[in-house]
């Protein structure tokens, strides 16, 4: 079954790396990009808005490449596609936009052939591509998600996000490849800072699902990657380090950087002056970035009416 007026998908952005949960914790956020899929006589490939300059138009577009997997694992067969796309997510800033791509271009293709594959299959499948389960089960289950890739198979739980949680991230205009951020990265770290972690990822894990706030300050804590990756984004160490004297329950650097986001209650009269905090910093080390308030977008990726979609390649 394939349907002949195609589909819309809405996939929102994820962190990573949620202080100590180091390729494991993700939170799916209110920002999102839209791609429109419909079976066609030659593949077309439209994407529209900012940042879109580079993205291949031809069938190595990642979005074409995705949706050719899921086709070829459900047995079915649609060569040629018109696919259009716009996003908000900035690229290769730490907000999850491969994760997206790849999340929103399976989703859409298995709505495309009538859902032969279950959630759980597309998340193996996006994982296997994009390495960090955090991100794409984020994308995919929405909310906050505690994931574990083993190398085949991914398993994650959501959690609700609590309703005062608010999320404010500095975006830096710079790129950062996750690569690059990756190679900042000892080969092995100590017991002790192993242990540092686990214990601040359970209690984070814990905090979150019975919404207290208090404790996401000592829980946010982290000692795997941060450190080693402070002087790839200037300023970045203050800003974690006082972040939270700022009125933020805990700050962190958001997947493999740049973006620097803050977690803050909703209600704070302190949100201006968080805000301001992150911008000053940042420009005293002269890194041009963009702050930005978000929620936790509950939702994951899901399709849109055509009512709703009316206009979103505009
Ligand atoms: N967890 C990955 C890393 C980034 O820090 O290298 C995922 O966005």
């Amino acid at each position: 079954m394939i349907l002949e007026q195609g589909v819309r998908i809405k996939v929102p952005a994820s962190t990573a790396n949620l202080g100590p949960g180091f390729d494991t914790l993700g939170m799916a956020l209110s920002l999102y990009a839209y791609i429109e899929m419909k079976p066609a006589e030659a593949t077309v490939i439209l994407p529209s808005g900012d940042g879109m300059q580079g993205i291949p138009r031809d069938k190595t577009n990642l979005i074409y490449e995705v949706a050719q997997m899921v086709f070829e694992e459900a047995g079915q067969s649609v060569p040629e596609l018109e696919i259009s796309m716009r996003s908000d997510i900035p690229l290769t800033r730490g907000l999850g936009s491969s994760a997206s791509a790849i999340v929103g271009g399976m989703y859409a293709a298995n709505a495309l052939i009538g859902r032969p594959l279950p959630d759980s299959k597309l998340f193996d499948m996006a994982t296997a591509l994009e390495k960090h389960p955090d991100n794409v089960g984020a994308s995919l289950y929405g909310g906050i998600v505690t994931a574990v890739w083993d190398g085949q198979h991914a398993e994650c739980l959501r959690i609700e996000p609590p309703a005062d949680l608010e999320v404010l991230v500095a975006i830096p205009a710079f790129h950062l490849s996750t690569v690059k951020a990756r190679e900042a990265l000892p080969r092995s770290v100590s017991m002790a800072d192993a242990v540092f972690n686990v214990s601040r990822a359970s209690l984070l894990t814990a905090a979150l699902s019975a919404g207290r706030l208090d404790l996401i300050r000592e829980a946010m804590q982290d000692r795997l990657h941060q450190s080693y990756r402070s002087e790839l984004i200037p300023g970045m160490g203050q800003i974690l380090r006082e972040a939270v004297a700022h009125g933020a329950l805990g700050a962190a650097l958001s997947g493999a950087g740049p973006t620097l986001l803050a977690l803050m209650d909703r209600n704070s009269v302190h949100k201006p002056e968080l805000e301001s905090f992150l911008s000053e910093v940042l420009a005293q080390h002269k890194i041009e970035a963009q702050t930005m308030w978000l929620d936790p977008c509950r939702e994951g990726v899901r399709e849109l009416t055509v009512k709703e979609a009316a206009g979103f390649g505009e």
